[in-house]
C-alpha cells in the first residue's frame, strides 16, 4: 500500500502504513500550503536541495519527530550539525531503508542554504515504498539522462516539476516524462508564486497526447495505490 498526499509545491508526504516519508517539507511561508508544520510527522525526510522552498519546515519536522533526515553530504552534514539524526548519501548512490530502496540521481540547479552556503549538488530521488517505485525530479533543468534513469528502474509514479523560471516548464516537463517513461506522472512546483505560474490540466493533456498517464493533485489531495 502506498498512500501519497502533496502539500503543494514539491512538497510530499508517503507513507506505506508503517513509515512517513517526508519530501521538502516546505510548509511555512509556502501560500499553497493546506497544512501548517505542526501537521505533519514522518520518521523520514528526504531533502533534494537546501533552497528555503524545499528545506522548508525539516528543522522542526525533525526535532519534532527525530526523523533521519536523508540528503546529499554537504546538506546532511549541515542538519546533523543542527542537532537532526542524518543520513549522508550522494548522488548515483543508493541505500537499503527499512521503507525501500532509495538512490539520489542528478539534478541540473543549485544548492544554497537560506545564509547562501554551498550544500552540495542538487539532487533527485528514486525510492521505494509501498511497492511502487517514485522518482521525485527535485528542481532541474531537462536532460538527456532521463532516459538513463527510466531505463535502470522502472518508475510508476513520476513527479514532475512544470513551472518554468526556475526549473523545467510544460513543454520540457512533458519531455522528461516521455523520456523516464512512468506509469503515472504528477505534476509540482506550479502556481506557489506568479513567477512560476503554470496550468496542470494543460501538462495533463499534453503527457495524454503523447500516450502517457498524468493527473493533477489538488494541493492537500492524498490518493492511494
Ligand atoms: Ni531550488
Ligand atoms: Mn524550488
Amino acid at each position: 500500500m502506498l498512500k501519497i498526499q502533496y502539500i503543494s509545491h514539491s512538497a510530499f508526504l508517503l507513507s506505506d502504513g508503517e513509515n512517513t516519508i517526508a519530501i521538502d517539507p516546505f510548509i511555512t511561508g509556502n501560500p499553497t500550503s493546506p497544512l501548517v508544520q505542526e501537521d505533519v510527522n514522518a520518521n523520514y525526510i528526504v531533502l533534494t536541495h537546501a533552497h528555503g522552498d524545499h528545506f522548508g519546515d525539516t528543522t522542526a519536522i525533525a526535532t519534532r519527530n527525530s526523523s533521519t533526515v536523508i540528503a546529499v553530504n554537504e546538506l546532511a552534514d549541515y542538519c546533523a550539525k543542527q542537532g537532526m539524526n542524518a543520513h549522508n548519501m550522494h548522488i548515483g548512490g543508493s541505500y537499503k531503508f527499512p521503507f525501500g530502496k532509495l538512490k539520489f540521481t542528478q539534478a541540473l540547479h543549485g544548492s544554497s542554504n537560506s545564509e547562501g552556503q554551498y550544500m552540495g549538488s542538487p539532487a533527485g530521488v528514486v525510492l521505494e515504498l509501498g511497492g511502487k517505485k517514485i522518482y521525485h525530479c527535485g528542481d532541474t533543468g531537462i536532460f538527456g539522462d532521463m532516459k538513463l534513469i527510466g531505463e535502470l528502474d522502472k518508475i510508476d509514479i513520476m513527479i514532475v516539476p512544470i513551472g518554468g523560471n526556475f526549473t523545467m516548464d510544460i513543454d520540457d516537463a512533458v519531455k522528461a516524462v516521455e523520456m523516464v517513461n512512468p506509469d503515472l506522472a504528477i505534476p509540482i512546483h506550479y502556481n506557489t508564486w506568479p513567477i512560476i505560474e503554470a496550468d496542470p490540466a494543460k501538462f495533463v493533456k499534453k503527457v495524454e497526447a503523447i500516450g502517457k498517464k498524468a493527473r493533477e493533485m489538488k494541493f492537500g489531495e492524498e490518493i492511494s495505490f
